[in-house]
């Protein structure tokens, strides 16, 4: 580098203060930090600064060269801290830029699986059911756990001598008056609900069809072994519209049966059977083999009874208000626990509701396994 004292005085003062132009330009522009450049300032264009000295030293030049010295150091004083300036605005922006790109969260990422808390398996089981036959165009529907007898029972063509009526199967509430009775109001029996069909009855009261309706639920009876518990879930189904017939009932319970085992030809069987809502009514059985000791869903050559349906008894419908010489519609029943224990190889009924955690991790699902039809049902 040149020394202040080269440059002042000299007669070619212009290309000489042009060379020291383009020299500092290249080295501000290689000026990495903010602070670099300050020393740059501070050397050059500071109080004690080269630039600043070359100012003061044109005093000691006479006429027309200090004229003509003066506006080149001027313009090159100007110059240089433009381009100051210039470098300055452009290390801000790259540090500014450093700082988003070290700040920036790239909310595309997908979250990272926590490890805390697991979906039961009689959640993920209905989550499962309702992803299959909401894609159906089925809604879910609810209804209260205390029910009173014309619900649960009677309005669904049980009569008060069913065996479903009896005191060893259902869960009775205290008070309340006869069995059967329709409008007996505070006094009627209330019962906590031994199925979820009591919901096709309350849906039915309050809206004409056409009814598309799942109703995942819970449901009592007094029972209790490796395969019944006095509480376990159930999904309701109910359809009803003009024209329902027994071939939508089917091609409706064989798609789901498909859908929720994850096995695109399962054998699904219509079995006939009673239900005092339903006439005919018919169990599902699906298609597994025993061989070998332990379960298989699929082909084989045995049947595996899973739910229970039927086309809608008119009696139903009439109970309901709505004029069964124009309306039909089919119903089933699913037990929760049944299909998980089926799909997921679980053993023993009670362990469902025991809360042992090493149960549920071993059972239970990831929060951010959610079912779909789109998104697969499998684990
Ligand atoms: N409510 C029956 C039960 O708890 C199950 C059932 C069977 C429901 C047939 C239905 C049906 O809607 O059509 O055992």
């Amino acid at each position: 580098m040149p020394t202040q004292n080269k440059y002042s005085g000299m007669d070619d003062t212009v290309s000489i203060y042009a060379q020291l132009q383009d020299e500092l330009g290249l080295t501000i522009s290689a000026a990495e930090t903010l602070d670099a450049l300050e020393t740059i300032r501070v050397a050059e264009l500071g109080k004690k600064g080269r630039i600043t000295s070359m100012m003061k030293e044109l005093g000691k030049l006479d006429g027309e060269a200090r004229k003509t010295a003066g506006q080149g150091l001027n313009a090159l004083k100007t110059q240089i801290a433009l381009t100051i300036e210039q470098r300055k605005a452009e290390l801000d922006q790259a540090a500014l830029n450093a700082r988003l790109m070290a700040e920036r969260i790239d909310v595309s990422l997908p979250a990272r699986p926590q490890n805390q808390g697991l979906i039961h398996p009689v959640s993920q089981t209905i989550d499962e059911i309702v992803a299959i036959l909401g894609e159906m165009g089925f809604v879910v529907a609810e209804g209260p756990d205390v029910e009173d007898d014309w619900h649960n029972f009677t309005a669904l063509n049980i009569p008060p001598d069913h065996p479903a009526r009896e005191e060893l199967d259902t869960f009775y509430l205290p008070g309340g008056g006869e069995l059967g009775d329709k409008d007996e109001g505070e006094n009627e029996r209330h019962v906590l609900r031994t199925h979820t069909s009591p919901v096709q009855i309350r849906t039915m009261e309050n809206q004409q069809p056409p009814i598309r309706i799942i109703v995942p639920g819970r449901t009592y009876r007094c029972d209790y072994d490796a395969t019944h518990s006095p509480m376990f879930h159930q999904v309701e189904g109910l359809v009803v519209d003009k024209k329902t017939h027994m071939g939508h009932l089917k091609g409706c319970l064989i798609e789901f049966c498909r859908a929720f085992f994850g096995v695109e030809d399962l054998p699904v069987r219509f079995r006939p059977s009673y239900f005092p809502f339903t006439e005919p009514s018919a169990e599902v059985d699906i298609g597994c083999t025993r061989e070998g000791g332990g379960l298989r869903i699929g082909h084989g050559d045995d049947w595996l009874e899973i739910l229970g349906s039927g086309m809608i008894n008119p009696k139903v419908l009439d109970n309901c208000g709505i004029d069964s010489t124009i309306y039909q519609g089919f119903a089933f029943g699913i037990g929760v626990e049944r299909m998980a224990m089926l799909k997921y190889g679980i053993p023993d009924l009670r362990t469902f509701y025991e809360s042992d955690l090493r149960w549920l991790r071993h059972y239970g699902f990831s929060a951010l396994h959610t079912p779909s039809m789109v998104g697969g049902l499998e684990r």
